[in-house]
């Protein structure tokens, strides 16, 4: 059930708006974005009002609010510069890789640094006119890490809340960034600072104490007479949405024509990621590759599907990745498809809600094998869609989630031989025992949902000492 908000009224701060431009003929105009942040506070915002502040996307464009479907909307424009700077260079060049335990160079560039503290400043502008006194404002991930104290210098009264979605690094490597002072200061002007799990909760009290004048153990900070509360608030998916999906006629429809065109009788790995180098998506296809090459199984017997949803184009790592990956598929597939029966498919597109959970359903077995992952909420669509009580999810050690889905095939996805050993697994599992343990992701999965994951934050921040 959505949360209520009580009084106070809230602000959500977050790098994209819940809004996009969609283009229909020579008008456009702004549609509800899908995903998990949106489906959880835009009920919260349409029942008790509040507003989100975000970037729309793309250069330039009006930064008028306006309102739509129920929510107040402040856009916070970016300039070219700032979209190379801020955007592709400090948040996704710099940031990104350093928090997922360095799997890429992170670049300590100045000029990306200045950009980034000038939008984070743009932000905290733009937040300022929008909040009555005391109100809530809840700031997410690490685009803008130096909000809490920009407001905060302004505005002592605010509650402020920042919630970071990706991991926080160990702090010998946290260390290497220039501004690590800055950054940790900007956070900690918040009252409630929330993490994915306990372990990455742990890293930033540990770089906090050691890079900055903060003292406190447990959950709680002090730094210059203010107290900040620090914990795992473990991110959840809207069940119900995707149970709804799965029980619906279309959808039972949409996964046996799948079976049909993969072949009835062949077994179907599944992969569903951003083209992000965290992912793992080329591990999990070397270890594909190692399964077709021990010969156990062949083109004939299984094929694996790779939904590659495009991202970050413009930065470069990105770009390498996606022909790396590409690089590979040609590679797999040369080696071993059949006539009319390939080995690998890769689709580089986003699918309709709908098309993903007729995938989710058709997926004997779904391979979620990041390097490093804040959460990952695939892994816990796959297991809410299952409503058959069937599939087998491979799951990395290294993915929040792993916390949670004790009853997958846990795999570390730097050792192909295991991964590959895994897939065998998978592949062969009976069906008595695939029951078993997707009856235990199901229970975990519905052990609480998006709605709980924002009433327990929002219930912190409001100072709730059992939230
Ligand atoms: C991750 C981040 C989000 C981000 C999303 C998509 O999930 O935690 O903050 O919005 O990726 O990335 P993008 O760069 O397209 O916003």
């Amino acid at each position: 059930m959505p949360p209520t908000n009580n009084d106070r009224s809230l602000v959500i701060v977050a790098n994209r708006l819940p809004v996009q431009r969609v283009r229909r003929g020579t008008t456009s105009t702004w549609q509800t974005s899908l995903g998990g942040l949106v489906a959880a506070l835009h009920p919260l915002l349409r029942k008790h009002g509040g507003s989100w502040v975000g970037w729309p996307g793309g250069e330039g464009g009006s930064s008028r609010a306006f309102r739509h479907d129920g929510m107040d909307i402040k856009p916070v424009t970016l300039s070219a510069s700032q979209i190379e700077g801020f955007y592709e260079g400090f948040s996704n060049g710099t940031l990104w890789p350093l928090y997922h335990d360095v799997l890429r160079t992170p670049r300590f560039r100045r000029s990306w640094w200045r950009s980034y503290v000038e939008v984070n400043q743009k932000f905290a502008d733009a937040i300022e006119p929008l909040v009555g006194p005391g109100s809530m404002v809840w700031i997410h991930d690490y685009h803008l890490q130096l909000v809490p104290k920009m407001l905060r210098q302004r505005r002592a009264d605010l509650r402020i809340g920042f919630f970071l979605h990706i991991p926080f690094p160990a702090p010998e490597l946290f260390a290497r960034m220039p501004w690590r002072t800055e950054v940790l200061k900007g956070l900690l002007a918040s009252d409630v600072i929330g993490f994915q799990t306990r372990a990455v909760a742990q890293n930033f009290l540990r770089a906090s104490r050691r890079l900055t004048r903060a003292t406190g153990s447990g959950c709680t900070l002090r730094l210059d007479d203010h107290t900040i509360r620090v914990q795992p608030f473990p991110i959840a998916i809207d069940i119900e949405e995707f149970e709804t999906l799965a029980n619906a006629e279309s959808a039972g429809e949409r996964t046996r024509s799948l079976r049909a065109k993969f072949g009835p009788k062949r077994k179907l790995v599944l992969g569903v990621d951003r083209l992000d180098y965290t992912k793992g998506i080329d591990v999990r296809l070397r270890a594909i590759e190692e399964v077709l090459r021990r010969g156990e199984f062949s083109a004939r017997d299984m094929c694996f599907v790779q939904i590659a949803v495009p991202s970050r184009e413009n930065v470069d790592d990105y770009a390498s990745l996606r022909r790396e990956v590409e690089q590979a598929v040609g590679r797999i597939n040369g080696e071993y498809a059949e006539p009319g029966q390939v080995a690998v498919h890769y689709l580089h597109r986003r699918l309709s809600r709908e098309d993903l959970v007729a995938y989710y359903m058709a997926a004997d077995v779904m391979m979620v094998t990041p390097l490093r992952d804040g959460m990952n909420l695939i892994a816990k669509e796959y297991a809410a869609s299952r409503i058959d009580g069937t599939g087998v999810l491979l799951l990395s050690e290294f993915a929040g989630a792993a916390n949670e889905l004790r009853q997958a095939v846990l795999v570390n996805p730097f050792d192909i031989d295991g991964m590959a050993k895994a897939v065998q697994t998978a592949l062969t599992m009976p069906p008595a025992e695939q029951r078993r343990r997707m009856r235990s992701l199901r229970n975990a999965v519905h052990s609480y949902d998006l709605y709980d994951w924002a009433a327990r934050f929002l219930g912190a921040l409001r100072g709730d000492q059992d939230a």
